[in-house]
């Protein structure tokens, strides 16, 4: 059964492959491959939704928390400036066209991402799913999902389904097909296929009811 917190579990994976992508191709433009630029300055875009999602987390989740679990989230808020400060270290060295220091970053920037996503799967969403009634995990994820911009959407879908697996697009779907309007979520749907192209069929097998519908 999909719950709200499988949508941020989706979004946590998708940071992860993203980050491995830029990292990897950040070590080997430093070992002098050519042609690798784009990827590693998928890390702009990346980082916005990093920031929208943790932005999200701060509004409507870490204070669901505090509710049920006092003083845990102040440790979560520190990791997000952490991750700031990862982004602007990564920004400064690309910025001066500086390979060696730019594969530095992103490494630093990997870990600490992955650190912080495995302590929030394993240990602060634990706590929500545990002791957060799920109408008001709802709200919460909600709130998230409203930070991000209502003109970036697209590309927001864009990034997402390439980077997940098959569960988490179905879970993903699932959530927008409870929260969105009809409209909305034909528009949403049509944006997925579009994202995910050849793998649209294995989507409308676990939902037949988005054969047609976009
Ligand atoms: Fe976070
Ligand atoms: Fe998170």
């Amino acid at each position: 059964m999909t719950g709200p917190i499988d949508a941020v579990v989706a979004i946590h994976n998708a940071f992860r492959h993203d980050m491995q992508h830029i990292d990897s191709a950040a070590l080997d433009s430093a070992r002098g491959k050519p042609g690798l630029e784009a990827t590693v300055e998928r890390f702009r875009f990346f980082n916005e939704v990093l920031e929208w999602h943790a932005h999200g987390e701060e509004l409507a989740i870490f204070p669901a928390l505090e509710e049920v679990a006092p003083s845990v989230a102040e440790a979560y808020v520190k990791d997000h400036r952490a991750l700031d400060a990862a982004f602007d270290a990564l920004n400064d060295a690309v910025s001066v066209d500086d390979p060696l220091e730019t594969a530095r970053c992103t490494k630093a920037f990997r870990y600490f991402l992955d650190v912080h996503l495995d302590k929030e799967d394993g240990h602060l969403y634990r706590l929500i799913r545990e002791r957060v009634s799920v109408p008001d995990q709802g709200k919460a994820v909600a709130v998230m999902a409203g930070g991000v911009p209502q003109d970036r959407f697209a590309e927001f879908v864009m990034w997402l389904y390439p980077l997940i697996g098959d569960d988490d697009r179905e879970n993903m779907t699932r959530i927008w097909q409870m929260a969105m309007p009809p409209e909305a979520f034909v528009g949403a749907t049509q944006l997925v296929e579009a994202a995910i192209g050849d793998d649209w069929s294995e989507l409308t097998r676990r939902m037949p009811e988005l054969a047609g519908a976009s």
